[in-house]
């Protein structure tokens, strides 16, 4: 699969690898193996790299801080997707195959606990409002997924219910690392709050366009295989504007799979051309486009420089990306 652009911050990306790497020690040579299996896979560590964006537009200083920080962060996000794939029954990861079918559930599970007890080594050395912001994205990723679980083949869930749960499972873990860059580049309260805007609405793009490329993305390009929200009963904005919009055959027979227990691949592929031919493709992308507007809005609010120009492109490559 293929990783994000560096957007000027490769230096600093490469040494978040690094502390990544190292803090991926263990006297347990397995626990090792799976955590570099799953970050050695790539990634578009765009976590990273909005923490590490927000933190130069401040025009930020303590580089070894925000790097560890950084770090953390993107442990906190892998660790929440190989958790995932065991929840989702997601097969492929970063275009490997995922980690629980490759090496167990159990030793699946238990690596994704090791890499967040690794997360909150590196992160509670930071003062109490971090460590806390730090907690609350763990704890949110975990209620968004729930929240999900909540709702499967639920054809009765609305777009705003939609919207908060990616808003927790997502947007918000985005925008925390948004507002950690921001201070601790020592931005000024109103400069937090922006980077914190910045981030929340690009975080909302991401996981729009994650959801379109369900639909309409390529396996190989996504490094993860598509149709897995519909397999799993997992109502997308997507199949929300299709059980809107679609004709009404095709609204039940969009029903009927979407509320079955087990599906075949036949039937998600019938499901993605129903929701394809509904037109809720383009609408969900505008609705994507929509929010990138307001993360650019946002960028108002940080200083004019370099970084805050590649904070701009990023919101490009989370609307036209395909990986
Ligand atoms: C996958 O995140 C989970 C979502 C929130 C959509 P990414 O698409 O950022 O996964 P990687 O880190 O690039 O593999
Ligand atoms: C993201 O949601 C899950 C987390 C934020 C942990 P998805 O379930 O849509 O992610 P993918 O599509 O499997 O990457
Ligand atoms: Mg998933
Ligand atoms: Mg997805």
């Amino acid at each position: 699969m293929t990783t994000a652009p560096d957007f000027g911050v490769s230096l600093e990306l490469n040494l978040v690898e690094q502390r990544i790497r190292e803090s991926l020690a263990s006297e347990e040579p397995l626990l090792t193996e799976i955590a570099e299996y799953v970050i050695a896979s790539g990634g578009k560590r765009v976590r990273p790299l909005v923490t590490l964006l927000a933190f130069k537009s401040v025009g930020g200083k303590s580089v070894g801080r925000v790097v560890d920080i950084a770090a953390a962060l993107e442990l906190i996000h892998s660790a929440s997707l190989i958790h995932d794939d065991i929840n989702d029954g997601g097969m492929e990861r970063r275009g490997r195959p995922a980690a629980y079918l490759k090496f167990g559930i159990q030793e699946a599970l238990v690596t994704g606990d090791f890499m967040f007890t690794k997360a909150f080594r590196i992160g509670g050395k930071f003062d109490d409002d971090i460590v806390d912001m730090t907690a609350r994205v763990a704890a949110g990723l975990a209620e968004g997924e729930i929240r999900q679980k909540r709702h499967i083949g639920d054809v009765t869930l609305g777009p705003e219910e939609y919207f908060d749960i990616i808003s927790r499972k997502t947007a918000m873990p985005i925008a925390t690392g948004a507002r950690i860059g921001a201070l601790i580049g020592d931005a000024r309260a109103e400069q937090i709050e922006a980077a914190g805007a910045y981030g929340l609405n690009l975080g909302m793009a991401f996981q729009i366009v994650d959801d379109v490329l369900d639909v309409v993305g390529d396996g190989v390009t996504l490094g993860k295989r598509p149709g897995m929200d519909i397999k799993e009963g997992n109502v997308t904005i997507l199949s929300i504007h299709a059980l809107q919009d679609g004709s009404v055959s095709d609204r039940s027979e969009l029903i009927r799979i979407l509320r079955k227990r087990s599906k075949d691949w036949g039937e998600v592929q019938t499901a993605r051309r129903l929701i394809q031919e509904s037109g809720a493709v383009p609408k969900a992308r505008s609705e994507a486009r929509a929010y990138g507007e307001r993360a650019v809005a946002a960028l108002d609010g940080l200083p004019d420089v370099d970084a805050r120009r590649q904070m701009r492109d990023l919101v490009e490559f989370v609307l036209s990306r395909d990986v």
